[in-house]
Parts: C-alpha cells; sequence; structure tokens
C-alpha cells in the first residue's frame, strides 16, 4: 500500500498525538474512566506516520496497537501521566494533535486499601485534572495545535470557544448526534473549525477521518 502511495507530505516533520482515555485511581482496584477506545488517535497516527513523519503517540488505556516503525509508543494510565509524558516532547514537535478523553477530575486521594463497602451513600471527593492542551495552547511557539470537541449541545459555537480558550489553530468536532460517531465506534463523522471556517465531513471510517484531518492540517501549513 505504502509503495503505491508514496508522496511522503509529512517528511521531515514531527507529530505528537494524545490518544485514548486516561484512567484515574480511586484504590488499588478501581479507577474512573471512560469509553474512548484510542482508535481515532491510532489512525491519525498510522496515517501521519505513512505520510513520512516521526510520530509519538502517547495513549491512555487503549486495546490498540501499531507497529511502524516511525511511530513511538508511550503508553500512560492517568491525566497527570499524560501531561508529564506531554511535555517531555512537546517544545520539539511540529504538529499536536490532542484526541485523548482525559478525564476532567481524578480522586482527591487515592486510597492505598481497597475501599471496603459500608454505608449506603460514599462520596468520593474529586480535584480538577490538569488542562493538558490549554497548556500546549500556552507553550505553543511554532507548533500547529490541533484538538477535539466532543459536544452534545451548541456543539459549533462550545467547539468554536475552545478553539480561542485553548489557543489551538484547528478544532475537530465530533457530535453524538450523529449515528456512527464518537468515541467507541470504528466511524465518525466530523466537522472541521478554524477561526475563520467550517467544513463538514460525512460519515467514515476513522482511517479515512484521519486522512481527511492530515489533508486539512498540510494545507493550513502551506498557508
Ligand atoms: N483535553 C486535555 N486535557 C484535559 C481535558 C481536555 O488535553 N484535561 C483536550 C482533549 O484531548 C480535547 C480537548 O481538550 O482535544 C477538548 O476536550 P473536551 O473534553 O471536549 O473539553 P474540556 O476543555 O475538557 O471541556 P468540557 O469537558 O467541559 O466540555
Ligand atoms: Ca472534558
Amino acid at each position: 500500500e505504502e509503495f503505491f502511495n508514496a508522496k511522503k507530505t509529512l517528511a521531515g516533520k514531527t507529530v505528537l498525538i494524545t490518544a485514548g482515555p486516561t484512567h484515574e485511581q480511586i484504590d488499588p482496584v478501581r479507577f474512573i474512566g471512560n469509553h474512548s477506545s484510542g482508535k481515532m488517535g491510532f489512525a491519525i497516527a498510522e496515517e501521519a506516520a505513512k505520510r513520512g513523519a516521526k510520530v509519538i503517540l502517547i495513549s491512555g488505556p487503549s486495546a490498540e496497537n501499531t507497529n511502524h516503525e516511525n511511530i513511538a509508543v508511550y503508553r500512560v494510565k492517568s491525566a497527570k501521566e499524560m501531561f508529564s509524558k506531554v511535555f517531555e516532547f512537546y517544545e520539539h514537535v511540529d504538529i499536536a494533535i490532542a484526541s485523548a478523553a482525559v478525564a476532567d477530575y481524578a480522586p482527591k486521594d487515592i486510597a492505598s486499601e481497597k475501599i471496603k463497602k459500608k454505608e449506603d451513600f460514599l462520596t468520593l471527593e474529586l480535584v480538577k485534572n490538569p488542562d493538558i492542551l490549554k497548556t500546549m495552547g500556552e507553550r505553543k511557539r511554532n507548533q500547529f495545535l490541533v484538538g477535539f470537541a466532543l459536544e452534545t449541545e451548541n456543539e459549533e459555537e462550545n467547539a468554536k470557544v475552545k478553539l480561542l480558550k485553548k489557543n489551538l489553530d484547528m478544532i475537530v468536532l465530533n457530535s453524538l448526534r450523529d449515528k456512527g460517531a464518537g468515541f467507541q465506534g470504528t466511524t465518525n463523522k466530523i466537522k472541521i473549525l478554524t477561526s475563520d471556517s467550517l467544513l463538514e465531513f460525512s460519515l467514515k471510517s476513522k482511517k479515512e477521518v484521519a486522512k481527511d484531518l492530515l489533508n486539512f492540517v498540510e494545507k493550513q501549513l502551506v498557508k
């Protein structure tokens, strides 16, 4: 396949991608997580590598795998671990794509022993996790920065607000309203927003979505 598609349009570029969910430890046997599969992030990583990029893929717990020689995979669990790993590399990358479904909150304390069942109600105290993408935006120099947004209401407005607040160059909106879209399945339906454009794509496989996304990034890079 690569033989027939040998246009190395991202040769010389380093791309950092976050993928998958994060797991926030509650006690030695439990965590708070979400249903993100990591498929979208791994598909983007594969496509970027095919196009000749050097890829740093930082993934939360995911069953996905890759053996492309240009992809270095770093597996992390929590948002804090993802944050640390991202900023080991961020300074040196050309493009950063945040497709991870990072948990917004984590338990304030991790119980050292398994929490025993007692009363009818149990309260867990949670604290906000660091916003990895927002921090990338704050520390942005020449990086081209891509975020994702998962919205269930006022989708375009909310995505636009995230684009501005996190200092992104573009944001990929996936709507949970669209059947077949979102972070669990193998298909996705996206809209790409920049500060002055909105492009809507049809429902397709995550591999095809990765191509659309990187085509768009490449066009923005030469602008
Ligand atoms: N993100 C991140 N670190 C976080 C939270 C989110 O890097 N702690 C990134 C995601 O990878 C995604 C983007 O920020 O690219 C938007 O994530 P989303 O959950 O849609 O937005 P939030 O800013 O967390 O706001 P909310 O969940 O309240 O909509
Ligand atoms: Ca969130």
